[in-house]
């Protein structure tokens, strides 16, 4: 099995070339790839550095570049690089999109994420490697191998959703950010950061889908025993698009300046909804120690209480007893 998923590897690796040297070195690579990552603000050494490619237009140009190079064809179809039609005939599955390789924590290539360069509304913005044995897309983050170290340093680690956010943050300076991509946050992400810090501050677009998607992941990482803060963006902005419309310095400042602890974020989102309904107003101060519920740590627990109840204005022993019965239905 091991030596299966080192062929798939080699695989995957050797397609990350191609995709490199298509985007660097043809025509269409430069007219179409290139001429994308720069008209997004991204520079050279960052484009470089993420190892960005683009996959060409035509049906079978990795698949024929890679039989001609010895490749099985068993490999192409289980790593996800080609489709296998009913016929017989295969296919490349990344045609016409800049490609962004997803790296394992020592920097190898494990899938892809391909972005279309069409507004077509029709055409799904992203076309993602399948689970494979090599890639489990739940058990990845990307961007951790480039952002390891700086999460140790800073003993921090930005959750953000896409791809676009993880590079535009580099480029600004900020590389401890590791990106869900799309898909919901899963616990083995969560502990996959928690072998550098336990401190996360949720960066999501902000959009009704990205607010959800934090109230979510705000209980699953308190669940873990992590540390959580929240950050919104304006509405329609997310980490790329704030980054490249303010710049660096700007962009820095407001991370710094409106990361918010989770309760304080939770609180303010859900009392935006609930208005002056004073039930509507009560279900909030449960939602929010519901949350504080999933703390394993009962000291820090209470420490939110008290914090809760001065924010909302409710005697702690009220809230006390409320947490408590939620941690008897839980166990
Ligand atoms: N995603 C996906 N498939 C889609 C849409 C999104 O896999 N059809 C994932 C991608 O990893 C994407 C992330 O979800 O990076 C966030 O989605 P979205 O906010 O829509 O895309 P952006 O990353 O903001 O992409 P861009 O800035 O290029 O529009
Ligand atoms: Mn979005
Ligand atoms: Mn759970
Ligand atoms: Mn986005
Ligand atoms: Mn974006």
């Amino acid at each position: 099995a091991n030596d299966q998923r080192e062929s798939l590897m080699i695989v995957t690796n050797w397609a990350a070339k191609f995709f490199r040297e298509t985007l660097w070195n043809s025509d269409d690579g430069q007219a179409i790839g290139l001429s994308y990552f720069k008209e997004r603000g991204y520079r050279e050494d960052i484009i470089k550095k993420f190892e960005l490619g683009y996959s060409p237009e035509a049906w079978e140009a990795l698949y024929e570049r890679a039989i001609k190079e010895g490749f099985g064809e068993e490999f192409l179809q289980e790593t996800g690089l080609i489709v296998k039609r009913d016929d017989g005939k295969c296919y490349d599955r990344f045609r016409g999109r800049v490609m962004f390789p997803i790296h394992n924590l020592t920097g190898r290539v494990l899938g892809f994420g391909g972005r279309t360069l069409k507004t077509d509304k029709k055409v799904p913005k992203y076309v993602n490697s399948p689970e494979s044995l090599i890639y489990h897309k739940s058990d990845v983050l990307y961007g951790l191998f480039f952002a390891k170290k700086a999460i140790t340093e800073q003993d921090n680690c930005f959750l953000v959703e896409g791809y676009a956010d993880v590079i535009s943050m580099h480029q600004a300076g900020v590389e401890n950010v590791v990106a869900s991509s799309g898909t919901s946050l899963t616990t083995g992400q969560i502990r996959l950061i928690a072998r550098y810090t336990k401190n996360v501050t949720i960066l999501y677009d902000g959009d009704a889908a990205g607010i959800k998607a934090s109230l979510r992941g705000l209980d699953m990482l308190l669940e873990e025993g992590m540390n959580v803060k929240v950050l919104l963006f304006p509405d329609g902005d997310d980490p790329d698009s704030f980054a490249m419309k303010h710049g660096a310095e700007s962009f820095k400042q407001y991370i710094a300046g409106n990361s918010k602890d989770f309760i304080f974020y939770k609180t303010d989102v859900l009392l935006k909804d609930a208005g002056n309904d004073p039930i509507k107003r009560a279900e909030v101060i449960h939602d929010v120690v519901e949350s504080i519920s999933l703390i394993p740590d009962d000291i820090k627990a209470s420490v939110f209480i008290r914090e809760c109840s001065l924010l909302l204005n409710i005697e702690e022993r009220l809230l006390i007893s409320e947490l408590n019965k939620l941690k008897l239905t839980a166990a």
